[in-house]
């Protein structure tokens, strides 16, 4: 690819904005509806720890590696990838590290779009009042109607991609820029507000110990498979959206602390997640286990119990939507930077990327109806695209990504894109790089497929 794709989609306007857009790709269902579940299904505490060492081992270096991957190539993953794998001199097939994360992208934004599809109804619920002095019972059985109905997912997914693909044939910049300011402030504090009401639940204390409490028997080598996967899922990675943002940051940004201030936020929304669903789980005698509807039953019924719950329920789901909305963009980016830089128009690239996903999501919509009891390996059509992406295409994406930065590039490249002030930090992430990320990445991803 020419040198002039190069810088072809614009450059953000600060450092600042990239810690918005990638803290907006990061922050979304992979926070407040995925961790939660996850963590429900996997015991709990020891799980949350893996999560957490799994964020700091690899997720973070890997973070630093893929956007310094994007800067230094400025096209999309797909041609950055290439024309690195030439620059340095690296076997051929790690330029193909892009063209992975763009087929698990449109593997991720399938059925990203079913879920944000659910948080669009539950807007609406909310606002109807549906769930004012809700039970436990009444909440479930209206999260069970909303998944029987397959073409009431299937209006709400088609609603959300039409969403998607309005701001990104706008352009990144000009499309999220400014809601993302503004929205993912407002999301902080109604996060804020719940927890305060789960503080007052008498489940509190359950709650925080299940979260909190290591317990090492409850772990299990799937569970730190999906530790590990949860990592990538949440921060972005491996598939190359955070590469692409990392294509249009400022030149003389340094790379250190941006990327922690993005982990550290997506980690904050995480837990706190967590400390809000799990209190009002235990208060309501429900099941910690009870899978991708976790968040779905219990938050209706905290806002039902709330003064104004219905109001605030309404706002809160709106934020989830901006939230999932954020991050769906980043995750068709990089196909549709790719396609631009082939010649399409901005508008058909975002067509084709968008209809492709949109048709593929038609599987996760019946795999909560119609084909409910059609299961294969690790259980349905979703089930399915949700581990091998998660779990397989994202860790094996970043362990090559921190192989390329660690082994193919010389330090001296990789030390004047990075502009890491402190040299014993840039010694440090180097070195997790180098040794670290990619054994333990390819230690558990090992594990987990025998
Ligand atoms: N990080 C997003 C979340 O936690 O919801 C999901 C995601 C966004 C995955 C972008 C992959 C991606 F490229």
């Amino acid at each position: 690819m020419s040198a002039d794709k190069r810088g072809m989609h614009g450059i953000w306007g600060s450092r600042w904005t990239f810690i918005l857009a990638a803290t907006g790709s990061a922050v979304g269902l992979g926070n407040i509806w995925k961790f939660p579940y996850i963590t429900g299904e996997n015991g709990g505490g020891a799980f949350v720890l893996m999560y957490l060492v799994c964020i700091l081992v690899a997720g973070v270096p890997v973070m630093m590696a893929e956007v310094l991957l994007g800067r230094k190539g400025r096209m999309s993953p797909i041609h950055t990838m290439q024309a690195m794998a030439r620059e340095n001199k690296a076997p051929a097939f790690f330029s193909g590290i892009g063209w992975m994360g763009a087929v698990s992208g449109f593997f991720i934004l399938s059925f990203y779009s079913v879920i944000a599809g659910w948080t669009l109804a539950y807007v609406g619920k909310m606002a109807s009042g549906e769930f004012l002095g809700a039970t436990a019972e009444v909440a479930k059985t209206s999260f069970g109607s909303l998944l029987s109905d397959p073409w009431m997912l299937l209006g709400l997914h088609t609603l959300f991609m039409l969403m998607t693909g309005f701001v990104i044939a706008r352009g990144v910049k000009h499309g999220l820029e400014d809601s993302v300011r503004l929205l993912m402030p407002l999301l902080f504090l109604m996060l804020i507000l719940l927890l305060g009401y789960s503080i007052t639940t008498p489940g509190f204390t359950q709650g925080w110990n299940f979260l909190f409490t290591f317990d090492a028997d409850k772990l299990t080598t799937e569970s730190i498979v999906v530790a590990l996967g949860h990592s990538f899922f949440t921060l972005s990675l491996g598939m190359g959206a955070i590469m692409a943002y990392g294509a249009y940051m400022p030149a003389q940004a340094s790379l250190g602390k941006t990327i922690l201030a993005v982990a550290f936020l997506d980690t904050l929304v995480a837990l706190v997640a967590g400390l809000i669903i799990f209190p009002i789980v235990f208060s309501h005698g429900l099941e910690p286990a009870s899978g991708p509807g976790l968040m779905f039953q219990t938050l209706p019924i905290a806002f039902g119990a709330l003064p104004g719950g219905a109001f605030i329920g309404t706002v809160f789901f709106v934020l989830v939507v901006i939230a999932a909305w954020s991050s769906a963009i980043s995750i068709a980016e990089p196909a549709v930077a790719w396609a631009v830089e082939k010649g399409f128009s901005r508008f058909r690239a975002t067509f084709g990327v968008c209809f492709l996903a949109w048709l593929l999501g038609i599987g996760s919509v019946l795999s909560f109806n119609q084909w409910a009891e059609f299961k294969f390996l690790r259980g349905t059509f979703f089930d399915n695209l949700d581990f091998i992406t998660a779990n397989v295409m994202m860790p094996l994406g970043g362990v090559l990504i921190a192989i390329f930065v660690g082994w193919f590039m010389t330090r001296e490249s990789v030390a004047a894109e990075a502009r890491v002030k402190s040299p014993v930090l840039f010694n440090i992430w180097r070195f997790m790089v180098r040794y670290i990320s990619p054994i333990a990445i390819f230690y558990i991803f090992i594990e987990g497929l025998s």
